[in-house]
């Protein structure tokens, strides 16, 4: 259970709220699908912390990441004309080219030129990593290290990437994403035709074990089998919303990603990467998407019909009743639990140990970003985090997991 005042302090991202300041300063903020940037293409609207940006590819395949609101007089910038490596507003023709120089005012009679060198355009630092747009929102001019997430550099079929814009404050789903104990409950009926069968099979509470890192925590999930054994899952968290979670199967070298990117206090980019680290990935169900930029599926109906839960396939031997994918049982209690949950009626227990530990995480950091220090948990120097991987694996009762940590 939070007091109000802290709910509001690790939710609140939006008009200058510190943990929105933080997060802007001191990570690289995954803004877009770079797929669907074209060159001399449709300018993307891109929203991030209440605030509005427009994304482009220029001719020459350079990116651009400009406020949305033309410096003139305010126009729309995803309106703008894209060509020769510049965007155009179509208002009063004014070019600003993809390095945010300003390049032509036509309006201007006389002295263009030195006119241009005094209008000032808010652009912004970027990356392209792992089909998608990272950018840095923050203030000044040294970004922070770009995190060397265990997808980085891999080749395209490794890999894949999708979002989905969901109505929720980040903060649940991030809480969701490292929610280790809901598997076997939420997702009992998907893990069933996965094959999981420790997670189905396993006692459901699992114990958590969290070792602090410099860049946040990992944790063993550990459930105990039947037979004696136990079910071991090692997920780590990396801030400030990572979570990379292990595959199913344990002979698999890869794993999933999940992070939660604001687009306000009530809205989020659900992200998920899914990537094996030495081959192909084999898409299964739940990556076989016909539009990256809205995947997996949102539950299909409004709060008042319960989010469109199938109560008759529930009945026929569904858990959830939300039979569209694993990750629509996700955002159906992500979003049921209302914009920004309440956790001032909360009721935590033992198998919540890693939503506190993101908690504490996040507490720290902003804490110290609002006393004026850089968190210690932006400040590690770069992370090979390939050397700490995500893993599952079914051990004897005398094996010591601990080391995996
Ligand atoms: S508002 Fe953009 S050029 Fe005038
Ligand atoms: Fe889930």
């Amino acid at each position: 259970m939070l007091s109000r005042e802290d709910n509001d302090l690790l939710t609140r991202v939006s008009d200058g709220a510190p943990m929105g300041r933080m997060l802007k300063q001191h990570w690289w903020i995954p803004a877009a699908l770079t797929d669907k940037l074209e060159a001399d293409g449709k300018p993307l609207r891109v929203r991030l912390f209440g605030e509005n940006y427009v994304a482009f590819r220029a001719t020459d395949g350079r990116l651009g990441f400009f406020d949305e609101a033309c410096p003139h007089r305010g126009a729309s910038m995803a309106l703008a004309r894209n060509e020769d490596n510049a965007l155009r507003c179509i208002y009063h023709g004014w070019k600003f080219d993809v390095s945010g120089v300003t390049v032509a005012v036509p309006t201007q009679p006389a002295n263009e030129a030195e006119y241009c060198k005094h209008v000032p355009l808010k652009h912004y630092p970027l990356r392209e990593e792992a089909g998608i747009l990272w950018v840095w929102l923050g203030e000044g001019e040294a970004p922070p290290k770009f995190p060397e997430l265990p997808f980085v550099g891999l080749p395209r079929e490794n890999f894949v990437v999708f979002r989905q814009k969901v109505n929720s404050n980040w903060l649940q789903a991030v809480e969701t994403t490292m929610d280790s104990a809901h598997l076997g409950v939420l997702h009992q009926s998907w893990l069933v035709g996965f094959g999981d069968i420790e997670l189905s099979s396993a006692n459901m509470a699992p114990v958590y074990h969290v070792a602090q890192k410099p860049y946040g925590f990992r944790y063993a999930a550990v459930r105990q089998l039947k037979d004696g054994r136990a079910y071991v899952r090692t997920n780590s968290f990396v801030m400030p919303w990572y979570g990379i979670v292990s595959p199913n199967q344990s002979e698999i070298a890869g794993g999933s990603i999940f992070f939660s990117v604001p687009i306000d206090d009530e809205n989020i980019h659900y992200w998920q990467m899914t990537y094996r680290s030495h081959e192909k990935l084999v898409r299964n169900k739940t990556h076989h998407y016909e539009d990256a930029d809205s995947w997996p599926p949102l539950p299909p109906g409004p709060p008042e019909d319960n989010w469109g839960q199938d109560r008759e396939a529930m009945k026929n031997g569904h858990f959830t009743g939300f039979t569209q994918m694993l990750g629509t049982e996700d955002f159906a209690v992500i979003m049921s639990m209302g914009p920004i949950s309440d956790r001032t009626k909360e009721h935590l227990g033992a198998g919540d140990g890693a939503v506190l530990a993101v908690r504490r995480s996040l507490m720290t950091a902003v804490k110290e970003f609002m006393s004026g220090d850089t968190p210690a948990l932006a400040r590690h120097e770069a992370i090979d985090y390939s050397k700490t991987p995500p893993g599952s694996a079914v051990v004897e009762g005398s094996v010591d997991w601990r080391a995996s940590l």
